[in-house]
C-alpha cells in the first residue's frame, strides 16, 4: 500500500478531517479533504463533524481550530511549523494602548498565538478585515499584529482613527516595488495579483488585492492569460490546477514560507499513525481566545 493510499486508510479509521491551507506543499494539498484560505479553514473547523482535525498549516491555525473546537482533538503534521508574524506584538502594547484610547476595538489578524488573541476584542483574516472594521462601533483601532495589513485595511476605511503596529510577515516583506518593475518588464501583458501582507508600494502597483482565495477566484474568473503573483507560492497549486490554460509567474525568486513547507506526506502519515502531535492548550486560554474568534466568524457573515 502506497503512502496516499495509507492516509486514506487511517483518516476515515480515525475519523480525521484533513483541512490544509493554500501555502502548503501541492502534494499536501492533493491529500487534503479541504484546501482553503484562513477564513475558510477557520469556518470549516467551526462545523466539520469528525472527531479530530488534522491541520496542515502553521500553528496559529492549528490552534484556531482547536480554540473554536475544544472537544475535537486537533493534530498537526509539525507542531514546530510556526508564523513569526504571528508572535510580533507585546502583551504590554496591548495594554498600554487600551489605557491610551479607551474605547479603541483591539482587532487582531487570526495570523496571532493564542494568547494575543485573548487579548483582542475581535480577529480577522485578509479576506474580511475590512468588512468586519467597517461594521465595528468604535472610532479607534488597534489593528495587530500586522502593519502592513492594517495600513491597507486603514485606507479602505478612513472613517477610522488606526493605531499602528509593526509586525509584517518576513516573506510578503522581501517582494520589492523593484521585483515588481522587473517582472512587468519581463511579462507586460501579466496583472499583478497581491497579498495585503505585501508592502504599500507594492499593493499600490496591483491591478488585484486580496487573500489567497480571492486571488484563485480572481485568475479563475479573470479573461486575462498571464499572471504575476506577489505571494507564497503554495498558491501556485490550486491556481494551476483550476487554470492549466493561463500562466503564472512569481515576482522573485523564493516566495516561499519555510515553516508552511514543513509540512510533507510523510509527516502527514505519521502523524496520522501515532495521532500526535497534537494541540494542547489550557482551558482557560481557549476560552479566552474563543471571543474574538467567534466575534469575526459573526461579523464576517
Ligand atoms: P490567507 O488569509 O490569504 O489565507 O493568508 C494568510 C496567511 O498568510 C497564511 O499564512
Ligand atoms: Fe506567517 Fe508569512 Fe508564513 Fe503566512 S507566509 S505563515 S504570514 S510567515
Amino acid at each position: 500500500m502506497d503512502k496516499i493510499q495509507k492516509i486514506r486508510r487511517l483518516k476515515k479509521e480515525k475519523d480525521v478531517v484533513i483541512l490544509a491551507h493554500y501555502y502548503v506543499d501541492g502534494q499536501v494539498q492533493a491529500l487534503a479533504d479541504y484546501v482553503g484560505d484562513s477564513f475558510a479553514l477557520s469556518k470549516l473547523a467551526a462545523t466539520v463533524e469528525h472527531h479530530n482535525i488534522l491541520f496542515c498549516g502553521v500553528r496559529f491555525m492549528g490552534e484556531s481550530a482547536k480554540i473554536l473546537n475544544p472537544e475535537k482533538t486537533v493534530i498537526m503534521p509539525d507542531i514546530t511549523a510556526d508564523c513569526p508574524m504571528a508572535h510580533m506584538v507585546e502583551i504590554e502594547k496591548i495594554k498600554e494602548v487600551r489605557q491610551m484610547f479607551p474605547d479603541v476595538a483591539v482587532v487582531c489578524y487570526v495570523n496571532s498565538t493564542a494568547e494575543i488573541k485573548s487579548y483582542s476584542d475581535v480577529c480577522v483574516t485578509s479576506s474580511n478585515a475590512i468588512q468586519v472594521v467597517k461594521k465595528l462601533p468604535n472610532k479607534d483601532i488597534f489593528f495587530i499584529p500586522d502593519n502592513h495589513l492594517a495600513q491597507y485595511v486603514a485606507k479602505q476605511v478612513p472613517e477610522k482613527h488606526f493605531i499602528f503596529n509593526d509586525g509584517f510577515c518576513p516573506i510578503h516583506k522581501e517582494i520589492t516595488k523593484q521585483h515588481i518593475e522587473d517582472a512587468k518588464k519581463k511579462h507586460p501583458k501579466a496583472l499583478l495579483l497581491t497579498h495585503p501582507e505585501c508592502m504599500q508600494e507594492v499593493l499600490e502597483a496591483s491591478d488585484f488585492i486580496g487573500s489567497t482565495s480571492e486571488i484563485i477566484d480572481y485568475a479563475s474568473t479573470s479573461d486575462c492569460k498571464e499572471f504575476l503573483i506577489a505571494t507564497e507560492t503554495g498558491v501556485f497549486y490550486e491556481l494551476q490546477q483550476k487554470n492549466p490554460e493561463k500562466i503564472f509567474y512569481s515576482v522573485r525568486d523564493n516566495q516561499i514560507c519555510p515553516d508552511m513547507k514543513k509540512i510533507t506526506v510523510d509527516n502527514v502519515l505519521t502523524a496520522l499513525e501515532r495521532f500526535e502531535p497534537e494541540v494542547v492548550m489550557d482551558a482557560e486560554m481557549i476560552e479566552k481566545a474563543n471571543a474574538p474568534l467567534v466575534q469575526m466568524l459573526e461579523l464576517a457573515k
